[in-house]
This record gives C-alpha cells, sequence and structure tokens, in this order.
C-alpha cells in the first residue's frame, strides 16, 4: 500500500510541475506584431547593412529607406521593396549623407505597421582640396617631427600639405642636447637637431611647440651623476632652462616646461629628480625660469591618460592651479595616447571641461589610437581601421568644441604607422597614426576632418 502511494505522490508532483511549467511558458509567449528595425552595423561611405528583428508568421518583409524621416525621397528601388530574410545591404549611396529606414511585416499578404525608424549616417570621404590644417578652425594642426624626416622630400611632402605646427619627437629633450657639465658647471650643448627642426619650420611658416624642458625620463648623465648641493643642481637647471628658451626666443612659439610630473592613480607628484632637489615647488620655479627667459613665449604643462585617469587628472590640476594662480601657465596639453575602446567621447569632453572652465589654452598634444588591445592582431583590419576612425571623429569633434579662445593645436604623434614609437616600446605590431607606411590616408584620416565639419 505504502509503494502505491509513493508512486501516486510522485505521480502527482510530476503532473502539477509538468502542469505549472506549462503554463508559465504559455504565459510567457507574446508574439510580436510589428518587426523592430535595429541599428545600422557595417557603415562605409556608400553602403550600410541593416536588420530587424523577425515577427511570427510573417511570409516576408517590405523595406522603405528614405533620405528624410517624413519618407518622402525614397531610395531609388526601396519603396516597399519586398525582402525575404531579416537583413539587406544597400548600396550605391553618398558618402556623409544621412538615410533613414524602417520595415514591415506581411502576415498572410497584408502589412503590418511600420517599424521604429533608424536613421544611419554614412562614411565621410573628404575632397581632395581638404586637408587636416585646412579643416581645422582657430587652431593648429601638429606632427612630431626628427630630423630624418624633414630632410626627407615625401615626408616634407605631407608635412607642408597637411599640418601647421611642430613638435620635435625627441630633439628638443634636455637629454638629447645637454652634452656635459663641467666641474665649473658649465653646460655643454649639441644644438644641432634641435636647431634642423627650429630652422625648418621657421622656413616653411609653422607654429613651433618646444617639447619638453623639464621630463623625469630625459634627464643627462651629466644631471643624473651631478654631486653638488640641492642650490647647484637648481643653478644648473635655470641656467638650461634660461639658454635653451632665449635660444629659441621668437621662433619657439610654446614650451612644455615641465612634462608627466603626476604618478599614475595618484595625485601625488613623482619623487623625480627635480622633485628631490628642488622641492615640492620645482613646478613654480621651472615655469618662473622659462618666463623670466621669455615673457612672450607661452608656457604649458603636459601629462598622459588625464582622461583615463582622475586621480591623477585631479592631482595635475591641483599643480595647474597653483600655476595659474602665479600668473605662470598659459597651457594644458592633454596627450592623448589613446585607444579605439577608450576613453569614450564624454569621458574627454568631461576632462577638457576641466580646462575650458580655467580659460587655459588646451593642447591635445600627442595624439595616437592604438588598434592591437590584446597584441594578437597581424593585420590591419578594415573593422578595426573603422574603430580608429570612428574614435579619432570623437576626438575631433571634442576638440572642436572648445570656445575658440582656449584652443590651440592638435598635434598627432607622428605621420605613418612605422614612425610610431608604440611598436618598439611595447614590442607589439599597431597602426595607431593617420597614415599608412606608403604615406597613404587612412580612414582614420577622413575620421580628423569629420569631427571638425
Ligand atoms: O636614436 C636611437 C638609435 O640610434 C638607437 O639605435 C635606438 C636603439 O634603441 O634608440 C634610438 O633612440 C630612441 C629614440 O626614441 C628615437 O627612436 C630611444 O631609444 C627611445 O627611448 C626614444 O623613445 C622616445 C621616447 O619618448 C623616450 O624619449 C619616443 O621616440 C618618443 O615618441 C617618446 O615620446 C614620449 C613623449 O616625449 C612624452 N610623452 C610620451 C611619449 C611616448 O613615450
Amino acid at each position: 500500500m505504502k509503494k502505491y502511494r509513493t508512486i501516486y505522490l510522485l505521480i502527482t508532483l510530476m503532473f502539477t510541475l509538468g502542469f505549472n511549467s506549462c503554463e508559465k511558458e504559455d504565459a510567457e509567449i507574446e508574439f510580436d506584431t510589428i518587426p523592430v528595425a535595429n541599428e545600422a552595423l557595417d557603415i562605409r561611405p556608400t553602403e550600410f547593412r541593416i536588420s530587424w528583428q523577425p515577427i511570427f508568421r510573417s511570409s516576408g518583409y517590405q523595406l522603405d529607406v528614405s533620405l528624410d524621416e517624413t519618407f518622402s525621397t525614397f531610395v531609388s528601388g526601396y519603396n516597399s521593396k519586398s525582402i525575404n530574410g531579416f537583413q539587406e545591404i544597400i548600396t550605391d549611396l553618398s558618402n556623409n549623407t544621412r538615410y533613414f529606414y524602417r520595415v514591415r511585416g506581411l502576415l498572410n499578404g497584408v502589412p503590418t505597421e511600420n517599424s521604429n525608424v533608424v536613421s544611419v549616417v554614412t562614411r565621410f570621404i573628404p575632397d581632395e582640396v581638404i586637408t587636416l590644417k585646412s579643416s581645422a578652425s582657430n587652431f593648429f594642426v601638429g606632427v612630431a617631427v626628427n630630423p630624418d624626416r624633414i630632410a626627407d622630400s615625401q615626408y616634407m611632402e605631407v608635412y607642408e600639405r597637411e599640418f601647421n605646427s611642430v613638435t620635435a619627437e625627441n630633439a628638443m629633450k634636455m637629454a638629447n642636447i645637454i652634452t656635459g657639465i663641467d666641474a665649473m658647471m658649465n653646460i655643454s650643448y649639441d644644438w644641432s637637431k634641435a636647431d634642423a627642426i627650429v630652422d625648418y619650420a621657421e622656413e616653411k611658416g609653422m607654429n613651433i611647440h618646444g617639447h619638453a624642458l623639464i621630463w623625469h625620463e630625459s634627464v643627462p648623465n651629466a644631471l643624473t651623476n651631478f654631486t653638488g648641493t640641492d642650490a647647484q643642481f637648481e643653478a644648473i637647471v635655470e641656467d638650461y632652462i634660461t639658454t635653451t628658451v632665449t635660444r629659441y626666443k621668437d621662433k619657439v612659439d610654446s614650451w612644455d616646461v615641465v612634462n608627466e610630473a603626476i604618478i599614475d592613480n595618484s595625485t601625488s607628484l613623482r619623487a623625480s629628480i627635480f622633485r628631490q632637489k628642488m622641492g615640492e615647488n620645482y613646478l613654480e620655479k621651472c615655469f618662473q625660469f622659462a618666463r623670466n627667459a621669455d615673457p612672450n613665449v607661452k608656457l604649458f604643462y603636459n601629462d598622459y591618460n588625464m582622461v583615463t585617469d582622475p586621480l591623477k587628472r585631479s592631482g595635475a590640476l591641483r599643480e595647474i592651479d597653483k600655476l595659474i594662480a602665479s600668473n605662470l601657465l598659459d597651457g594644458v596639453g592633454y596627450q592623448m595616447h589613446i585607444n579605439i575602446e577608450n576613453p569614450s567621447e564624454a569621458e574627454m569632453q568631461t576632462a577638457t571641461n576641466e580646462l575650458v572652465s580655467r580659460n587655459v589654452l588646451i593642447h591635445y598634444s600627442e595624439l595616437d589610437v592604438r588598434t592591437n588591445l590584446n597584441g594578437q592582431s597581424t593585420t590591419f583590419t578594415e573593422q578595426r581601421s573603422f574603430a580608429q576612425s570612428d574614435k579619432v571623429r570623437e576626438v575631433t569633434r571634442v576638440y572642436n568644441s572648445i570656445p575658440d579662445a582656449n584652443k590651440y593645436a592638435l598635434t598627432l604623434w607622428g605621420l605613418k604607422d612605422d614612425d610610431s614609437w608604440i611598436t618598439p616600446r611595447f614590442n607589439v605590431l599597431d597602426w595607431p597614426l593617420l597614415f599608412d607606411n606608403e604615406f597613404g590616408k587612412k580612414e582614420a584620416y577622413s575620421g580628423f576632418i569629420e569631427g571638425l565639419q
């Protein structure tokens, strides 16, 4: 008896569970009666791919693509076009043009209501007369150069066509111009590379941004090994800043006086040799030396990860505010070594607004956009090329939102992909710049101009 009762209970339980779960499934099934159009994908200058979520028992779909939101100017062939699947590639479109699309299902041959309307803008192709510099109003478009490249006719042609400002990638750094310090504390210099760049830019009428007077990563051995007192160390730094700024007075338009003074993920000053020997207020001292040497040259503080690292940014802003209060600072450089995923446009805008509210000149000073984030790519795919273009467009769009009075320059950290510091430094292939290795314009070149339209 007990055995039958157990079986009876088990069967009842199974039925109850099964019945309940069927009931639940029935309740959850709700069929859409209108298709939902998805955002466009694979957007190109003359085409894009659209898709939609299918509806139950539909025998097909009708697609409209139009140049206006009220669907009065249809793209040829796309007025109630019959489609059997759930997607379509629309081709032969115009570049940089906004289109709208919607779709209807067919139930027993009768069209449903229209789906939502989705809009999409085809990618931009700049015409041949537009260049990087001509697309920028009220600010300079710069490029990092070195002495070999400014003597190479292929580079020169692109530099002069596209840019109106230069920064020496390495030639004006302290370790590259100071060759020694003797026992009498006389400094010896090799100006040849820095002079070559300044002479070139002067001859071509380009703006010159000096980079960088004080940087903890560019300290000549003679200074690292200096055994004199802290006061003597400071006197050497003053002598060097005075000599360098004076040499290029009326030629160099602006200087990064101090570069990268703040520790990552922190608000603290780095314990650099300058901080150790000259004290907590070494920035003010260095800016004052530069100001004394040339009251007209624009003085900048420059740093990296200023968008993505809010702690670091707040540390930098603390120093920047002190320099502003002492009337020693004209501008700030956000380096912008970024990648196709980060930072977001909103983050760039927030970080940039911090400078606008301080009414300083703003330099996006070392732009490059990494694409090979996991280091596994061996080719520059079309997908990454478009993603890079999108990120560059965001950068220039945010830069363009800056009031004219606060714009200074937007500088690319090199011309061609194979010039970039990224591959040698991180030992990883990448394609971070606006021109390919054959001096060809990449998608990112179009993105740069598009953000400024
Ligand atoms: O010129 C020598 C060459 O003779 C030698 O064979 C070769 C072997 O390593 O080194 C060459 O020098 C290299 C130099 O770049 C020129 O290519 C240095 O080792 C290398 O350290 C140096 O890297 C530069 C780096 O700063 C350090 O100064 C990068 O080109 C330059 O892009 C990079 O720029 C910095 C900015 O100044 C500040 N912000 C970050 C940015 C990227 O690190």
